[in-house]
């Protein structure tokens, strides 16, 4: 019963994409098995790949008898999750991630959702809701340690999902699973809470308990939460950032576009906070790629690129609440560690509520992708049981269909659209900037230990609204590789000339930001990163012009970014 409105959706989006089908991977990031077999559903069959090489892949509606042309990445195999595993921060850290092993998994059917559990706003948390939550937690922290329902077993889920302790399913054992840094960033995260509430519920025997959400997209609830401060609380955690615990009055806000080099001053932080989630949510996040990320499909390599939120300000509140005195940020500083820390499924329930509210926003344009590489993308979890199930992207689209809501409060950044200070024209700028062109072979690839600026074309200008509408208009930053253990963060800016950009708090000139909360690192990846540039150039009135001038400027970390081009598309 309860799969059977989900794939209506689907389909109901499948009709009502405007835009035509993305065009596939090409062929060599594919791999081929000789043996397709029923156990390895998601193996690419060779005749596929045959079929894409001769061109044909590309016609979604062409499905052959007995050829299955979706590649999604099947649940992992728990009895090939690499133990002991070197984490690959900058020292030598051996962290055993990996879960108890089952060999039953249960095809999880999510039950009828009767009673809706309301997830509610932290800061608007009352008594009786922290001492249930308190109390859950405490059942929790209890539980044997080799039960995969128990407090640092939950924080393993998270380790072992996010640096590369398991197969990813493909013909390549080298290639392993990250569910961050792309499009399963959302569905992953959303099962993930899904489990450890419904566990927590379970313990204190109360269908209703729902997790808080950290409510930093409001000014209300942009401090810490104070239920997760109190020394002798559950929820407390000593391995955070001292100098940002709510203790004094007022208390320090979160910063949304925090680097450890260069943090927003506190003054400018709620203007900077609404801008940079009007950015992520609706200014950059126009197409389904830019606000869930990149496809990543069987054989693909991790890090196709992140969405919107997932590299701004999700990114950001890690690096805030880690402990900057710890070895590697620990605990929400660091991917292995940051489960451990009862806050960190506080700040995911608000970026899981992100994704509820942007979907609210889409109208009638699609919600979600119908590519079965997303829909049909497998993990594996314990449920509140203890017993392994497997389960599917396709039942997370909608969080009513899992059972929960969130508590209303009020959205403050919706009508933060920035606008250009009046007296900087942003007209000519790009024209009388001797900067290179972004094509000029000297350029790129370029490492960011300094603001790099180039000169970028516009293939298409003048457009109409009409036109608009049919395409965002897309700077893309590719060949980014990073050092992976390290926090990094750069922002892009449009036409902006002064040297150091730091006092750009709610200007249209700023496109978008990148950071990326340290990992165990795969050899040699290259991510990209797309900005929305139709709003943007509006406002700073220079839709005529034919080339922009493209500002990257370090924050955090220049030394290991490189970059390897930028360019404009229209998608
Ligand atoms: Cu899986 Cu916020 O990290």
């Amino acid at each position: 019963m309860a799969s059977l409105p989900l794939s209506t959706v689907a389909i109901t989006n499948i009709s009502s994409l405007s835009r035509p089908p993305r065009l596939p991977q090409p062929p060599h990031r594919l791999t081929i098995s000789c043996n397709t077999s029923e156990s390895h559903p998601g193996k690419v069959d060779r005749r596929n790949l045959l079929l894409g090489m001769g061109g044909l892949y590309g016609a979604s509606n062409l499905i052959l008898p007995g050829a299955a042309p979706a590649s999604p990445i099947p649940a992992p195999d728990l009895a090939k999750c690499t133990r002991g595993t070197n984490l690959n921060l900058r020292q030598p850290l051996d962290v055993d991630c990996c879960p108890p092993f089952s060999e039953n998994a249960l095809d999880y059917k999510l039950p009828s959702a009767t009673d809706i559990r309301v997830r509610p706003a932290a800061h608007l948390a009352d008594n009786a809701f922290i001492a249930k939550y308190e109390k859950a937690t405490v059942l929790m922290k209890a539980l044997p340690a080799d039960d995969p329902r128990s407090f640092m077993q939950q924080a393993n889920v998270h380790c072992a999902y996010c640096n590369l302790t398991y197969d990813q399913g493909g013909a390549d054992p080298s290639n392993k699973l990250q569910i961050h840094f792309s499009w399963l960033f959302f569905p992953w995260h959303r099962w993930y809470l899904y489990f450890y509430e419904r566990i927590l519920a379970k313990l204190i025997d109360d269908p209703t308990f729902a997790l808080p959400y950290w409510n930093w997209d409001n000014p209300k609830g942009m401090a810490m939460p104070s239920m997760f401060v109190k020394e002798n609380s559950p929820l407390f955690n000593p391995r955070r950032n001292q100098a940002h615990l709510p203790l004094t009055n007022p208390p320090p806000y979160a910063d949304l576009r925090f680097s450890k080099k260069s943090s927003t001053p506190q003054d400018k932080v709620v203007p900077s906070n609404l801008t940079e989630m009007y950015s992520e949510m609706v200014r950059s996040a126009v197409n389904l790629e830019d606000f869930y990320g990149a496809k990543y499909e069987l054989g693909a390599k991790p890090d196709p690129g992140a969405g919107t939120v997932e590299r701004g300000s999700h990114t950001a509140i890690h690096a805030w609440v880690g402990d900057p005195n710890s070895p590697a940020g620990e605990d929400m500083g660091n991917f292995y560690s940051t489960g451990r820390d009862p806050l960190f499924f506080c700040h995911h329930a608000n970026v899981d509520r992100m994704w509820s509210v942007w979907r609210d926003l889409r109208g009638s344009k699609p919600k979600e992708f119908a590519d079965p590489d997303w829909l049909d993308t497998s993990f594996l979890f314990y449920d509140e049981n203890a017993q392994l199930v497997r389960v599917k992207v396709r039942d997370t689209v909608e969080n009513l269909k899992m059972g929960y809501t969130f508590q209303k409060v009020e959205i403050p950044w919706l009508n933060k659209r920035p606008k250009t200070k009046a007296r900087v024209r942003k007209l000519k700028v790009a024209e009388e900037s001797s900067a290179p062109k972004a094509t000029d072979a000297s350029v790129f690839p370029v490492k960011l230990d300094k603001v790099v600026r180039v000169l970028v074309d516009r293939p298409k200008r003048k457009r109409s609204k009409g036109e608009k509408e049919k395409e965002e208009e897309l700077l893309v930053i590719e060949g980014i590789e990073v050092d992976t253990s390290e926090f990094v963060r750069f922002e892009v800016f449009v036409n902006d000339e002064d040297d150091g950009p730091s006092d750009v708090i709610d200007l249209a000139e700023y496109a978008g930001g990148y950071s990326q909360v340290p990992h165990k690192n795969a050899a040699n990846v290259k991510s990209k990163m797309r900005l929305g540039l139709t709003e943007l150039l509006e406002d700073l009135d220079v839709e005529d012009d034919d080339k922009i001038l493209v500002s990257l400027v370090p924050r955090d970390g220049g030394e290991d970014i490189t970059i390897g081009g930028v360019k404009i598309i229209y998608v």
